[in-house]
């Protein structure tokens, strides 16, 4: 191998994807990439390992307790000596057993044991891709650092169904793996020196000890966005309310449960390059918050609620003198009707530079689900991009952030 050959490590797990890999592999060498792969026993099924052999030119791994090849080259070495490892077709079943760090063969094991970037391009039926457990899965894995690639909505090659869960094409898997390699580090953490500062999720304003109003936000917008911000080489501080998510990887995370504790650790974080404001924060606050349960006790009156108005944290962040301010501050707008009319009101209302308008209405699904159709509003316009996996909003806006804090100060 010459100094500069990049090497990939490719996993094939067993679907029917796995015929595709041949392919990749052949455009991955062609590209100047040596490939190393390793087979579960499902792949083997579908693809063998003779025909992977002829197109890598190398043998081929299939088992972990083959003493031979744990003598040839030990499953901690496959796991090392490799730039990346790209896991394709990643299967439901390999999904769940990366989150949960399995060891129990050999693309497993070497998963679980290596410290190089690894990108994986999920395939599987649409109803298995959006079942819970897979939900929880991938954002296990994202939350972890691991890339991902697809999957794409098109047909299924057994059953004849359309939907989301078809593994990208080979050339779209061979330019995820260019831009995670190709690029130099400096490119890769665009970043790097910055702070970014982003809330996320509801907050939880008391009743009393016991109770509290809510909204039906997850935090997974703003924690998507974190994430991939640290990836990109930042400096990231999330501030959260109350959620059921991990912490995102590479990420100073600040618990908080009221809008009043969001709008003191926002200002703890100051100063930042970007201010990203996607929690749902609570409008109101009880007034009469009681420090006791409040009990039935046999009364006929039900208890009323007097309301006050939380401070609005994006606001006051946006309107505070320059220094303070963050040189960009983003709003998200949640509306029900009239998105971008009511979001670029929004904009000018609050003071922010851009604003992220999305349809939250019940049969959009969005509020609390994985994917998300938005606006980007800018003072120069109207950017509506298609639905997308959260993850891909984060990533997407990130870009423009970059290319902002490029254009605008020449630092980026
Ligand atoms: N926001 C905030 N503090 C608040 C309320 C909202 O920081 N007390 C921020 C949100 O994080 C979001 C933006 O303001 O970035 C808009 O939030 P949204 O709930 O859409 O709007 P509201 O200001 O609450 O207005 P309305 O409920 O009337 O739509």
């Amino acid at each position: 191998m010459s100094l500069g050959t990049k090497r990939i490590l490719l996993i094939i797990s067993g679907g029917i994807a796995a015929y595709k890999c041949l392919e990749l592999i052949r455009r991955a060498r062609d590209a100047g990439l040596s490939v190393r792969v390793i087979m579960t026993d499902a792949a083997t099924k579908f693809v063998t390992p003779l025909s992977v052999g002829a197109l890598t030119n190398e043998r081929v791994f299939t088992n972990l307790f083959d003493l031979d090849d744990e003598r040839e080259i030990g499953h901690i070495r496959l796991a090392r000596d490799t730039d990346l490892i790209v896991v394709a077709p990643a299967t439901a079943d390999l999904m769940a057993k990366m989150a949960g760090g399995h060891a129990d063969d050999l693309a497993s094991a070497v998963l679980l044991a290596t410290d190089k970037p690894v990108l994986a391009a999920p395939a599987m039926n649409p109803h298995m891709w959006q079942h819970a457990a897979t939900r929880r899965n991938f954002a296990l894995l994202q939350a972890d650092g691991v890339h991902f690639v697809g999957p794409e909505t098109g047909e299924m090659a057994e059953s004849g169904e359309a939907g989301l869960g078809r593994m990208a094409e080979p050339t779209t898997i061979l330019a995820a793996i260019q831009s995670l390699m190709g690029s130099t580090p400096q490119n890769r953490l665009p970043l790097k020196g910055r702070h970014i500062l982003v809330t996320s999720g509801p907050t939880h304003e008391p009743i009393d000890p016991v109770r509290y109003i809510a909204n039906r936000s997850s935090g997974k917008q703003g924690n998507a966005i974190a994430g991939a911000a640290a990836k990109l080489g930042a400096r990231v501080t999330l501030v959260t309310g109350p959620t059921s998510l991990p912490d995102p990887k590479g990420v100073t995370t600040i618990h908080v449960e009221t809008a009043d504790q969001m709008l003191v650790a926002v200002r703890g974080a100051l100063a930042a390059d970007v201010a990203i404001f996607a929690a749902a924060v609570a409008d109101w606050r009880v007034a009469n918050a009681s420090d006791q349960k409040i009990k039935k006790n046999g009364k006929q009156d039900t208890p009323s609620l007097d309301l006050v108005e939380n401070s609005d944290i994006l606001k006051t962040i946006a309107h505070e003198k320059p220094g303070v301010r963050p040189p960009l501050v983003i709003g998200f707008a949640a509306e029900t009707q009239h998105v971008i009319e009511n979001a670029k009101k929004k904009r000018k209302a609050k003071g922010c530079d851009w604003i992220v308008a999305n349809d939250v209405s019940p049969r959009t699904g969005i509020m609390g689900g994985d994917r998300n159709a938005v606006h980007l509003i800018t003072a120069s316009g109207i950017d509506s991009w298609p639905e997308m996996d959260k993850a891909e909003v984060a990533q997407r806006l990130l870009e423009h952030i970059v290319d902002y804090l490029a254009a605008n100060t020449g630092k980026a």
